[in-house]
């Protein structure tokens, strides 16, 4: 029978008998959480609660030591075989660790960590593969799949030495675990999970958090280092609101376009390194390989067409070269579209605005489309300055000069371009991959060309006769990257 289990507020910890949508408590919505209500009499009960409440009254104070005595064992840590995966687990896998690896269905997940068992497998590890969503000869056809191709970065014979079980129910996982022993083991998906001490469904947060603490707990103990595979609701969050990013080491989230090959995996939380590095992989036949120059491949692929400017932007500690591009077209509808992948949308819209006032190029009776290439994300606001620079190209219809042109900064809202971290290190890649006077704020280095306002980064970039209120000679009706010339003189007509 299952154990009693109570409601609990997660937001003021009020506790409720039965679920409600609203906490009765607070008012808050969606925050109650089922928790399994300790039973005093059985030892087991107080097994989750910490050592200082199932001490005694009796029982001596525990005494704290200066963090000088406290004996910090060197972190053995094993290497996944992945140089971008290690690079974002701070330098990889930590023995007795939670990671938690989040992503939309069909990102690559379950291929991330086959690949890392195959490698730990194939270095003398002992792995344990627990699959709750897919069957075992499922998850066999995927290792067939990752050994045939033989390329560097596939996980070749030693995927096929990792022992699988498919399993759906807590318990048994954990009994395996206990007696198995491995040095690394990969939960797909933690929401598979089932505890019979819940009566909630698979992948309810109650479910999930208990499923999760009671793997930790084992795990600790053990040494294991466990890789929980966590799915991705609609708006982003990871399934389970929140309440595992509390309880795990480490937070890894594995983003992209399904339709696109790249993939980026980030760090949102690391207690044993930093947040700030991103790996970017790409899904090919015989799985991920490392991306390991994708500023190269960017440049190399970057169009020179109107609409596209090079960012030089920082991904964590490392400088990147990525395409932004842009499109302008006149709008048949009433509200005009602002169609945003890879950016953020409302910074996209700041900028249009900025650059409608200070810039002189307004985009209101246009529907805008701003792509970062390759399904990249960029999430700082030095990229404001490669927008107003791709949707000016695009909304005159011709190229940059001397594109590809690579360009980083801020834009206030005053239309001043504002310093950004890190120019040396972006300069110095621009200027690794050939280009050069790069359009950066003042005082960014050696190798920029330096714009204190939005209107000189313009006028650094367009071409002269494109900067004042001209028709476009050059612009091509029919390439579907400018905009026709009536919409430019119409721009043009509609600027100031
Ligand atoms: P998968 O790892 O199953 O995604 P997730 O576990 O995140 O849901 O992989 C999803 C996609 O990857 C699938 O559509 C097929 C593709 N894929 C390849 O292109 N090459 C490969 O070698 C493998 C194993 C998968
Ligand atoms: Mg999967």
């Amino acid at each position: 029978m299952p154990q009693k289990s109570i409601h609990v507020c997660s937001d003021c910890g009020a506790q409720e008998a039965k679920w409600h949508g609203q906490c009765p408590t607070c008012g808050a919505w969606n925050t109650l959480v089922e928790e399994v209500l300790p039973d005093s009499a059985s030892p087991g009960g107080s097994r989750r609660r910490g050592a200082g409440s199932a001490r005694g009254a009796g029982a001596a104070a525990a005494v704290p030591r200066p963090l000088r005595e406290v004996g910090a064992a060197p972190v053995d840590r094993m290497s996944t075989g992945i140089g971008e995966l290690d690079r974002v687990l701070g330098g990889g896998l930590v023995p007795g660790s939670l990671t938690l690896l989040g992503g939309s269905p069909g990102i690559g997940k379950s291929t991330l960590t086959n690949m890392v068992l195959g490698h730990l497998a194939g270095a003398g590890r002992d792995t344990l593969y627990v699959s709750g969503e897919e069957s075992a000869e499922q998850v066999r056809l995927r290792a067939e799949r990752l050994a045939g191709d033989g390329s560097p970065g596939a996980g070749a014979g030693p995927a096929l030495d990792v022992p699988v079980l498919a399993e759906t129910e807590l318990e048994a996982v954990l009994d395996t675990l206990a007696t198995a022993r491995p040095a690394a083991c990969v939960i797909d998906s933690v929401q598979t999970l089932r505890s019979a001490e819940l009566s909630g469904a698979p992948g309810s947060v109650g479910q999930v958090r208990d499923v999760a603490a009671r793997i930790m707990e084992l795990a600790k103990q053990q040494g294991t280092a466990v890789i929980l595979v966590g799915h991705v609701t609609k708006d982003g969050a990871l399934a389970g609101p929140r309440v595992l990013e509390h309880l795990v080491d480490c937070v890894l989230q594995f983003e992209g376009e399904r339709e696109r090959p790249y993939r980026e995996l980030r760090a949102l939380k690391n207690r044993f390194g930093s947040t700030n590095e991103a790996g970017l992989f790409e899904m090919r036949q015989g799985g991920l390989v490392e991306v390991l120059d994708a500023s190269a491949r960017f440049v190399a692929e970057a169009t020179r067409a109107p609409g596209s400017v090079v960012l030089a932007t920082m991904e964590g500690s490392r400088p990147l070269l990525v395409e932004v591009q842009a499109l302008v077209a006149r709008s048949e509808l009433e509200q005009p579209r602002r169609v945003v992948s890879g950016l953020d949308r409302n910074r996209v819209a700041l900028v249009l605005a900025i650059l409608g006032r200070h810039g002189s190029i307004g985009t209101g009776a246009c529907d805008v489309f701003v792509n970062v290439v390759g399904g990249v994300r960029v999430d700082e606001p030095g990229c404001d300055l490669a927008v107003a620079l791709a949707v000016a190209s695009a909304a005159r219809g011709v190229p940059l000069q001397s594109s590809p042109r690579a360009c980083f900064g801020e834009l206030g809202l005053t239309g001043e371009l504002r310093w950004v971290g890190h120019p040396e290190r972006r300069l110095e890649e621009a200027a690794r991959h050939g280009l050069s006077e790069v359009i950066a704020p003042p005082d960014s280095g050696e190798g920029s060309r330096p714009a204190a306002t939005l209107r000189h980064a313009l006028a650094a970039a367009l071409p002269k006769a494109h900067q004042a209120r001209q028709p476009a000679p050059r612009a091509r009706r029919d390439d579907g990257a400018g905009p026709s010339e009536d919409l430019v003189e119409e721009l043009a007509a509609s600027a100031l």
